[in-house]
C-alpha cells in the first residue's frame, strides 16, 4: 500500500491491542504510534544500507501451488520477513534497538500482506509493468491497488480507520482465524480477480472503484485486526 493504506492499518490495530500490549509497544516505540511508524519499511528503501529488505515487501509463487512447493527466494520474501520480524520480536536475547526496528517492519509487511498484488505474479512485479489510465492519468495496476483508489477520497487515515464496519466478536474473530500462510493464499485469490479485473491500457475509474474499493477496504480492515492478533500475541 502507499502511506495512506499503510496508516490505516495501523490505526485499526491500535484498537484491537490489549492494554499489556500497548504498554509494552509504546515503551519499544518510545511512544510512536502503529500508524506513524507503519511507513518506515517504505523510508528506509533509498537506503543502500537497508537494500536487503526490498524483496520482503511481497512475495511470487505459482498461483496453483502451495507457498514453499517451490524453492523460495534466497533474497528472501514477504513470508519470510514476517517470520524474520516475529522471531527477533519474541526472542529473549533480543536488543531494544533490533525489536524496535523489527517492529516498525512488522506493522508494515502485515499491511503489505493485505494488498492482494503484493502476493501477485513476478512476471508484471505485481501488476507494476501492467499500465492502465486512472482517470485521465497514466497510471499502472499495482499504483490503483496500492493507493490510487485510497487517495481518491482525499479522506485522512483516521477518517478511513474510522469509516471500518462495525464488527460483531463473532466477524472479529473469524478475521483474526488462521495463520501468515493462510492470509497469503486469500490475497493470492484476490490478487487472481484483481488480475482478471482489467486490460492493458484500460481507463478505470468511477466504475473501478465502485466494484473494487470495498474490497481494499476489507483488506486494510483484516490487516488491522491481525496485525493486533500477532502483537497481541507476543506483547499481550
Ligand atoms: N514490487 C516490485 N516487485 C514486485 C513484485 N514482484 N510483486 C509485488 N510488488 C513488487
Ligand atoms: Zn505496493
Ligand atoms: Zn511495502
Amino acid at each position: 500500500w502507499g502511506k495512506t493504506g499503510h496508516r490505516v492499518t495501523g490505526e485499526i490495530a491500535e484498537s484491537y491491542l490489549t492494554e499489556k500490549a500497548k504498554r509494552n509497544i509504546a515503551k519499544l516505540l518510545k511512544g510512536q504510534g502503529l500508524a506513524f511508524v507503519s511507513i518506515y519499511a517504505d523510508e528506509i528503501k533509498s537506503d543502500n544500507r537497508y537494500r536487503e529488505y526490498g524483496p520482503w515487501h511481497y512475495v511470487n509463487f505459482s498461483f496453483d501451488k502451495k507457498y514453499g512447493e517451490e524453492t523460495p527466494s534466497e533474497r528472501g520474501d514477504l513470508v519470510q520477513g514476517i517470520q524474520k520480524c516475529i522471531e527477533v520480536l519474541k526472542s529473549e536475547t533480543s536488543s531494544e534497538e533490533d525489536k524496535e526496528f523489527y517492529l516498525k517492519m512488522l506493522v508494515h509487511f502485515i499491511g503489505d500482506l493485505h494488498q492482494p498484488l503484493h502476493v501477485g505474479r513476478g512476471e508484471d512485479k505485481g501488476g507494476n509493468d501492467i499500465q492502465v489510465r486512472w482517470f485521465k492519468e497514466g497510471s499502472n495496476l499495482h499504483r490503483v491497488w496500492d493507493s490510487e483508489m485510497i487517495d481518491y477520497y482525499k479522506m485522512s487515515y483516521t477518517e478511513l480507520a474510522n469509516n471500518a464496519d462495525e464488527l460483531s466478536l463473532l466477524e472479529v474473530e473469524a478475521i483474526e482465524k488462521g495463520d501468515v500462510l493462510d492470509w497469503i493464499y486469500e490475497s493470492q485469490n484476490l490478487a487472481k480477480k484483481v488480475y482478471a479485473s482489467a486490460n492493458v491500457g484500460e481507463k478505470l475509474g468511477y466504475k473501478y472503484m465502485y466494484n473494487h474499493f470495498p474490497t481494499v477496504r476489507a483488506q486494510l480492515q483484516k490487516g488491522g485486526i491481525r496485525l493486533a492478533k500477532i502483537l497481541n500475541s507476543i506483547f499481550g
